[in-house]
This record gives C-alpha cells, sequence and structure tokens, in this order.
C-alpha cells in the first residue's frame, strides 16, 4: 500500500533528487540511429526523463491476442544506459485499428448520432466493455512487465511515474451509454421516477417520464438544442443535461480507476497521474483528481494570453492537488500546431514560462516532445530536437540553457512548496455547465472569462490566490470570491455559510445562487440560499448588450447620482455614500490606500452585461450606485456585515454583492473594497515606474501598463527540509524592458546578483529572477 506519509510527488524526484526536465518522447517514428543521436542531444539539453508510450497501443498489442513489447523494451534500455528517468504511459490514448472493427463497441457515437470510425485519438467509448477489459489489461501487462523487469516498483527505479492514457476527453451518446445513464439515475435517484420527474422539473414541455428506460442521453435528437446560434449547444432541461455531465465524468472516472487498479497492483511505489487541461469544460477535475496520486497538466498558452489567465489554470490545477506541488506535465517547446497562428516562442519566453510554472507549484518542467514529429497532424509542432537534429537551433540551446539551471537550483526549489493563497476564488465545474446549458439571460456570460477577469485583478496587486472547489476548507482565507456560481447545492451552501458566519468576507456577483445543482432556481428572494447573509434581494435582472455600458458610482468618489433606490418590505435602502450609522463611507479609506492600486487614467467604471436591481435590507450598505437607465441611483454594490454595525475598514465579516459585471477600474475599486481592513498583503509591494515611486500608486494608464508584467510570486520553505528558504520568483512576463523599483531584497540564483530593495531594477523581455531571501 502506498504510504500516507510521504508526499507522492516527492517520489517523482526521489531517484535523482532533481526536478524532471524532459517530456514526451516518441522515437518509433525514427531508425535506432536517430535514437542514439537524440539521447547525446538529450544529454547536452540537461534532459533527465522522457514520457514513453504515450500512443503506443496498436504496436504493443497487434492483435487481440498478441502483445509484444520487444520495441517499447529496446527504447527503454537505450534510455536506462542513459541515465534517463521514464513516465511511463499505459499506451491507452488511442485504439487499435483491429479492436474498432472487431469489437464496435469501442466506438464513440457522437452527439448528433455519427459513428466514430478508427483514426484520432481519446474516442473511445467509456461504457464500452471491450475498451474497458482491454485497457485494463494493457495497463495491467505493462506494469507487470517492467516490474518484473526490475524497471519499476522501487524508490530507485528508472520509472518514476505512470501516466494514464492521455489528456481523456469527450462523450459518447451511444446505447450502452444511454443504458448505463439509465442504471446510475436509478442509483441516484433510489430507483424512483418522480425524483427524477422533480429533479429536472420534467413536467414542463411534457417530459415527465414514467420510466427510466424512456430516457435517452440528451443530444440533438433528443433533449440538448442545436441548430441556430443562440440556442446552440443549451438545453430544454437543464438539470437532464447536468446529469448526463456527470454520469459520463463518473464513466471516464471508473477508466481511469480501472487503469489505475491495473498499474498499482504491480507497481506498489511509483505515483500514478494523468495529464489534464487546466480550464476544460468537459470534466470535473475536482473529482478526477480524487483518484490520482499526483496532479499533472499540459499548459498551453494562447497567443497574446497574459500571465493572469496562464496563472489562472495553474493555481486552478494546484486547487485540484488540494494546494500541493503538480507536475507541468507538457508544454511546447516553442510553437504549438494547433493554434490559428502558431507562433514561435520569443527569446527567453520559453524558461519565463517555465519558471511561472514552478513559482505556482510545478516541481517538474515537461515537454511535448523531445523530438518534433516527423510527419502527421504534429509536424509543425515544436521538438527541443527539430527536423534538422542539431543542437544549433533556437529553441534547442534556450532549452539546454533552463535544463541546466534547473539542474542547479533543483535542491532549494524542492525545498520549497507553493505558498497558500490569502484570498481564494472559487471555480466550479457545475456552474459552469450550468451557464452554458442555460438559455438566457444573455448569450454574453462566458464563466471562465468571468472568473479571470477578478482573478487577473489580485494577480495585478500580486495577492496570494487560490483557486478552489466549492467544497475546500475556505476557513483560512482572508476573502473569498464566487462569480458567477450559477448553481450551488446544500453543501456548497453550507460551506459558504460557514465561511461567513465564522468570520470570513465573501464577493458574491450576479448570477450567484440562483439555481439548485440541478438548475432549478430556488423559490424566494434571490439569491435565496445566501438572502440573509447578502442583504439584499435581486427582483430582477436587467441584460443589455456588452457595447451599452450602465455607469457606476462609488461612495465618496463623487457626486452622486440621485437615489431612487428599491426598497424591502423591511426598510429603505440607504443612499449611496451614507453607510447605516449615518457617517460617510469614504471607498479610498475603505481600500484605496490599504491596497496601494488606485485606478489610473481616469477611464470610468461601469457595469456591463447583467445588471441585477436590488432591494436592499436596512442594515446593508450601499458602496456603489447605477447612474444610468431607469434604476440609476440604485444599488451596485453592497455590504452587509455579519454582525450590526460591521465596518468593512475594519475588517468585518460579511458579503459584499456586486450586481453586475464590471469593467476594469470598476473592479478594481471593487477589490479595493473587499481587502479594506483585512490583512491581505500583496507578496511584495506592487512595482511601478520610477515616476510614481512618490505618490506610492500607478497614476497613469503608462505606468500600470509598464509594470503589469512584472508577476512576483513566492514558494515557501518546506519545514520538513532543513535549511530551506523561500523562493521569491520575479518575473517579466511580457517582451518589452521594464524599470521599477527592487520590492525585494535576495540574491538572484540564475546569476548570483544582489538584489537590494530600492534599487532600480531593469529587467529584460521575459527576464527571471529567483531570489532567495
Ligand atoms: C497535447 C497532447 C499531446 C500533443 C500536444 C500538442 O494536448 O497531450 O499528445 O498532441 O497536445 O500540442
Amino acid at each position: 500500500m502506498v504510504a500516507r506519509d510521504e508526499k507522492m510527488i516527492d517520489r517523482v524526484v526521489s531517484s535523482l533528487s532533481t526536478i524532471l526536465y524532459g517530456g514526451d518522447y516518441n522515437p518509433e517514428q525514427w531508425p535506432e540511429e536517430v535514437w542514439q543521436e537524440d539521447m547525446k542531444l538529450m544529454k547536452e539539453a540537461h534532459i533527465n526523463e522522457v514520457t514513453l508510450n504515450v500512443f503506443s497501443w496498436s504496436l504493443l498489442q497487434p492483435s487481440e491476442s498478441e502483445y509484444d513489447f520487444t520495441l517499447l523494451d529496446r527504447i527503454v534500455d537505450i534510455c536506462k544506459a542513459n541515465g534517463l528517468r521514464i513516465v511511463m504511459a499505459t499506451g491507452t490514448g488511442a485504439l487499435p485499428a483491429w479492436m474498432c472493427l472487431r469489437h464496435p463497441d469501442v466506438n464513440r457515437i457522437g452527439y448528433n448520432g455519427e459513428i466514430y470510425r478508427h483514426n484520432g485519438r481519446e474516442n473511445f467509448c467509456a461504457s464500452s466493455p471491450t475498451f474497458r477489459k482491454y485497457a485494463g489489461l494493457l495497463a495491467a501487462k505493462i506494469a507487470e512487465h517492467y516490474v518484473e523487469r526490475g524497471d519499476a516498483g522501487a524508490s530507485d527505479s528508472p520509472i518514476v511515474a505512470w501516466h494514464l492514457s492521455n489528456e481523456y476527453s469527450g462523450f459518447c451518446w451511444c446505447d450502452r451509454c444511454a443504458q448505463a445513464f439509465r442504471e446510475w439515475l436509478k442509483v441516484k435517484y433510489h430507483n424512483n421516477i418522480d425524483e427524477v420527474n422533480d429533479a429536472w422539473n420534467a413536467h414542463m414541455w411534457s417530459h415527465t417520464y414514467h420510466s427510466f428506460d424512456e430516457i435517452f442521453p440528451p443530444n440533438t435528437h433528443g433533449d440538448g438544442m442545436e441548430g441556430g446560434a443562440y440556442w446552440a449547444g443549451h438545453a430544454v432541461l437543464g438539470g437532464y443535461s447536468l446529469d448526463y455531465r456527470h454520469f459520463y465524468n463518473q464513466q471516464v472516472r471508473e477508466c481511469i480507476q480501472l487503469e489505475r487498479d491495473a498499474v498499482r497492483t504491480y507497481d506498489r511505489y511509483a505515483p500514478i497521474t494523468t495529464n489534464m487541461m487546466g480550464t476544460f469544460n468537459d470534466y470535473d477535475y475536482y473529482k478526477q483528481g480524487e483518484l490520482l496520486d499526483v496532479i499533472s497538466w499540459d499548459s498551453y498558452p494562447g497567443l497574446g494570453e497574459d500571465a493572469a489567465a496562464i496563472d489562472m489554470r495553474h493555481d486552478l490545477m494546484r486547487g485540484v492537488a488540494h494546494g500541493e506541488p503538480w507536475m507541468l506535465m507538457e508544454q511546447a517547446p516553442s510553437n504549438q500546431n494547433w493554434m490559428p497562428y502558431c507562433y514561435v516562442k520569443r527569446p527567453g519566453q520559453l524558461a519565463e514560462l517555465s519558471w511561472q510554472a514552478v513559482a505556482h507549484g510545478a516541481n517538474t518542467v515537461q515537454y511535448f516532445q523531445i523530438r518534433q514529429a516527423r510527419s502527421g497532424c504534429e509536424k509543425f509542432h515544436s521538438g527541443i530536437i527539430s527536423a534538422d537534429g542539431t543542437n544549433k537551433t533556437r529553441r534547442f540551446r534556450e532549452a539546454a540553457q533552463l535544463g541546466k539551471q534547473l539542474e542547479q537550483l533543483s535542491t532549494q526549489i524542492l525545498a520549497t512548496k507553493p505558498r497558500h493563497g490569502q484570498v481564494a476564488l472559487i471555480f466550479d465545474w457545475n456552474a459552469w455547465w450550468d451557464i452554458q446549458f442555460s438559455v438566457g439571460p444573455t448569450q454574453a456570460l462566458d464563466y471562465v472569462a468571468e472568473c479571470q477577469r477578478w482573478y487577473r485583478e489580485l494577480h495585478r496587486r500580486n495577492i496570494a490566490v487560490d483557486v478552489v472547489s466549492p467544497l475546500e476548507n475556505l476557513q483560512d482565507y482572508q476573502a473569498v470570491l464566487t462569480p458567477c456560481l450559477q448553481s450551488v447545492d446544500k453543501a456548497v451552501v453550507e460551506n459558504l455559510r460557514n465561511y461567513v458566519s465564522h468570520g470570513g468576507r465573501l464577493l458574491m456577483t450576479t448570477m450567484t445562487a440562483v439555481a439548485d445543482e440541478h438548475d432549478s432556481l430556488y423559490q424566494g428572494e434571490q439569491p435565496v440560499p445566501l438572502r440573509d447573509l447578502a442583504g439584499i434581494w435581486v427582483e430582477e435582472t436587467d441584460s443589455l448588450a456588452p457595447s451599452t455600458p450602465v455607469g457606476l458610482a462609488f461612495t465618496g468618489e463623487e457626486a452622486q447620482a440621485p437615489q431612487a433606490s428599491l426598497s424591502t418590505s423591511k426598510e429603505s435602502a440607504p443612499a449611496a455614500g451614507k453607510a447605516t450609522d449615518g457617517k460617510s463611507t469614504d471607498g479610498e479609506d475603505a481600500g484605496g490606500k490599504a491596497t496601494g492600486n488606485k485606478v489610473a487614467g481616469g477611464e470610468q467604471p461601469y457595469g456591463t452585461t447583467l445588471f441585477d436591481i436590488l432591494h436592499t435590507d436596512s442594515d446593508t450598505e450601499v458602496l456603489a450606485t447605477y447612474t444610468d437607465q431607469f434604476y440609476a441611483g440604485t444599488p451596485a454594490l453592497t455590504f452587509h456585515a455579519l454582525e450590526q454595525g460591521g465596518k468593512l475598514e475594519n475588517g468585518a465579516a460579511g458579503v459584499i454583492y456586486c450586481a453586475t459585471m464590471p469593467n476594469e477600474p470598476a473592479i478594481a475599486r471593487i477589490v479595493d473594497r473587499l481587502l479594506a481592513g483585512l490583512a491581505v498583503e500583496q507578496m511584495v509591494t506592487l512595482p511601478m515606474c520610477e515616476k510614481c515611486q512618490s505618490c506610492g500608486t500607478p497614476c497613469s494608464p503608462d505606468c500600470q501598463k509598464a509594470t503589469s508584467a512584472i508577476e512576483i510570486t513566492r514558494r515557501v520553505a518546506r519545514a520538513d527540509k532543513s535549511g530551506a528558504r523561500d523562493l521569491v520568483f520575479v518575473m517579466n512576463t511580457a517582451e518589452p524592458p521594464v524599470s521599477f523599483t527592487a520590492p525585494v531584497s535576495g540574491k538572484d540564483l540564475l546569476t548570483g546578483k544582489l538584489v537590494k530593495q530600492g534599487d532600480t531594477l531593469t529587467m529584460a523581455g521575459f527576464e527571471t529572477l529567483i531570489l532567495q531571501q
């Protein structure tokens, strides 16, 4: 059995005591002479690991009854002889042709009823008994084979981790899945069809079911909607589609579990993982993560994505890992092949992106792939070794330099771990799917983008954020944000209530706690299950085109728009700018100074897209009001203290409710208020251009732009590592050089240079400093 007291991630590096540096290697595409050349080049690039066998099922099992590991053995032997560690895949990511022909049940049926033939990858039916049988068998045979050979199963084995399949994805709509869905529903709803009808509100549009046999997977020809841009992908009954998601997730979990158990039967030491994809819509990674020893993921930033977008995914994956370090299983050495525009990484960018991952918790740095594909759909995807097969390319030299640095700094880095956030941002798959399946109130609500916008404001301040499940223990967080957490079940409600009632500060936005987990609107004054804590009632929600902003006036900032506040049955809402005790609430004092981030450049704060029209309770403080539309003057941002008279600036617990989707200047103001009076610190002072040093706040858009690419993230010393010290990663995440005043002192481990707080620091594009303090 796996020892519970040992961190599984440590096992990945234990036999080398160094950060794993390598990645997918597919030598089957070349003759053996090329492999020998690759070995030399890998050594030169300080590569110490290869991920093998990701898509080799057809080679390993040429027919139903034959297994042949000869080629893989040869590759393993050569890698071993060259001192490489191995992450061994079970090889089940792509089906062999014979299986698809002889056993059609392995083939997926698509949303429109189309039959998949042998091609591509990750296109098996997760309910197929044939797939399950042979995937489990292959995983078992490989593990057994390499344990018997002495290549796996012990702390010094070359095989340091197992990689199940590859990027599980997609769904199937076949008859077998339909039957399995019915069985799953029977268990979930206690074999009682009325419970299903109730959960799905099935009496609408004559959906009332009288037996489980009447239920089919919701697809184009069933309950899913298609044909017309607006309806595409939405559902008639949200609960029905949500249940299909949860059901299929469970089918995939069972596939993961059977391969995992097969491997574990033989190798009782090495951690088992599968590579995830960040904010990937298909599956609930919190649930899949429960099955894995270590979380790993593949990071492929899009052209022009900023550091915050990338880091939110890193932090989500760390949230799936419950704060533990994770493996960066794949990234591209330079260009990816599958983007609309396959940009090459700029000089220095590969290293910077890798350090960014390490700063957020990666304890390995791995690529797809080591040698560029010879042909096929990945021939334009970069490898560390390109088609020229030499060490002469820029990408090779940059990868080699990074490899050397990782080798040199492994001990110090592995003696640290990612920091615990002070603020949590809740990200939830059920809420995401629920928004996606809902028809209305707007087609412009992009859940991931909305989470990113709030995350970005915290990131800009270098505040330590954790991106976590709504069921995570929230008690250690100073503040928690739930952007558009549309659906919440009882357990989530309880967790959020518990957090606030124990002194937490929660920021809820529009479209939070609107529906239960089955997509049924809570009955009562919205947000029903948190209505009392939020101190507001959302009577109605206006939805306008994103191009139609509605201005926001923040209390204490400027002359207020006339008040036309709606009132609850209890009492009238207070006017903006007035706390219930009659004292003026000054927005600056409430947060601006505390966090040192005034909004620069004069762009007006406004809300977009959705506008809740609120009633406030008598003890609810209004922090901002709308300035346009018929609801001008009514509350758009409120605070309801847990205890009577509690003040934001004194750190009072309670709920801030943001009734709209604010633009950046508005988000900055709201986050000022969210953090007011709390002990949330920027990890280090936000860097600013020199001219803004004196006033202490970035005072122009140029100033903000100049420094917004600077990211500062800390990894903290592990208590169980003697002599461990915190490391501060200072990264210029963009191409233009930036000068600013060093916010912290330390010795840069990459260059040996001493940096003194207060010195002017000029960082080249994509430069990184790793300061030991
Ligand atoms: C990943 C996948 C790899 C490779 C890579 C190309 O999603 O796991 O096998 O296809 O993309 O970017």
